[in-house]
């Protein structure tokens, strides 16, 4: 490991260590992250002066010799340094007060996001859309995201909130947030593209109820209608005033697919700006999620496959980081394993978040043993609980 000036960090390095922003104490970037160029200008933006430990990459050649004195694959090298522990931060034994108190904060931005959208909807029907509240609640999310992603993610896959539409357009925003995030996109371009995942289907006001909400299968026609929802959407974005260009790509691209499979224009490859490329992603995910009366949701790693069967029609650089970075079992969260036994998620692998550590938790509330699911390949999570 060696201590470098952060104006000589360049794409390749990698961090050895946890980078905490100094006022705030917030981890910015995990330790193991591999720097790319939007990671090294999003240093430069949020610390002017300071250092960093990165690898020493002839260190890490040394350490990664296996016993015949081989040196494994690269590949093997870059996956291996993906996988840096998140421990919960407070230890076997403590109170959760202090997860406790991160939970009621985010649980109350969430709760209030989805009554703003709920409010923005109804609005928006009666012919006025609160830029002011869409842009306050965005900027609010966004937070959240920035500080803790593991946090507001339990509330997005918790599911705790019943009205689809609403939940919807506020967890597509979280998970856009979280995305972009990762892939080391400004604070500004954050809220912006939390904004957009906050008002992508905001056009299904237009849509009749009797489609929007039928417990089946849609008509050819019926689903030619629900299609339109997409110009609806664009056409109440595009009468607000200071809504960046940005924002509209976004919205009227969601539904493209980048082979060319996608509504409403069939556009491919280039054509699709990224910020829709990355609505689209937090788009499927959360609708395949998310229980809807004509089909049951899938479990988090089973969506995270859902968008792995299908890369031809997604970016696949953006893809790769949401499956790799996505806290899909967020810490803390309470899930029943394919063998019956009932526990809490309390560590993730950066890298492998769809298998975590789990604290197995007994009838009596007894705390047991810890099972790891990247060791036990044969166990999965078969359910998610509500919160004890
Ligand atoms: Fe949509
Ligand atoms: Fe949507």
């Amino acid at each position: 490991m060696k201590k470098i000036d952060i104006g000589l960090l360049a794409p390749g390095m990698v961090l050895a260590d946890d980078l905490i922003h100094r006022s705030t104490g917030v981890v910015l970037l995990y330790r193991g992250t591999i720097l790319n160029a939007n990671l090294v200008s999003f240093i430069h933006q949020v610390a002017s002066t300071g250092y960093c430990l990165i690898e020493d990459p002839e260190s890490r050649m040394a350490e990664e010799l296996d016993t015949t004195g081989e040196v494994l694959p690269l590949r093997a090298i870059q996956q291996k340094s993906l996988l840096p522990r998140i421990v919960l931060p407070y230890s076997r034994g403590d109170d959760y007060s202090y997860l406790e108190f991160i939970d009621r904060e985010s649980y109350r931005v969430y709760r209030d996001a989805v009554s703003a959208v709920e409010y923005l909807y109804q609005g928006a029907a009666q012919g006025s859309l609160d830029l002011a509240e869409a842009v306050s609640t965005a900027n609010n999310l966004c937070l959240q995201v920035i500080k803790d992603p593991q946090v507001i993610m339990q509330l997005a896959v918790l599911k705790a909130f019943d009205n689809y539409t609403y939940t919807h357009a506020v967890n597509v925003a979280v998970y856009s947030a979280v995305l972009s995030r990762y892939c080391g996109w400004s604070m500004e371009q954050l809220k912006q593209i939390t904004l957009a995942g906050l008002l992508h289907d905001i056009g299904k006001v237009d849509i009749p109820r009797s489609i929007l909400l039928k417990p089946g299968k849609l008509q050819p026609e019926e689903w030619e209608i629900m299609k339109q929802h997409v110009e609806y959407s664009v056409n109440r974005v595009s009468t607000l005033d200071k809504v960046n260009d940005k924002i509209l790509l976004a919205v009227s691209q969601h539904h493209e697919r980048l082979n060319g499979s996608g509504y409403p224009q069939g556009l491919s490859g280039e054509q699709i700006h990224p910020w829709a490329r990355i609505l689209a992603i937090a788009d499927i995910y959360d609708a395949v999620t998310t229980n809807r009366v004509y089909r049951k949701a899938v479990l988090p790693h089973i969506g995270a496959e859902i968008l792995m069967s299908i890369p031809e029609e997604l970016d696949l650089d953006l893809l790769i980081t949401f499956i790799h970075n996505t806290p899909f079992y967020p810490l803390g969260t309470w899930v029943r394993l394919n063998n019956g036994e009932a526990g809490r998620v309390v560590q993730l692998y950066k890298g492998m978040p769809l298998r975590p550590v789990i604290e197995v938790v007994g009838e009596d509330r007894q705390k047991g043993r810890l099972v790891n699911l990247t060791e036990e390949l044969s166990l999965q999570v078969a359910d998610i609980l509500p919160r004890r």
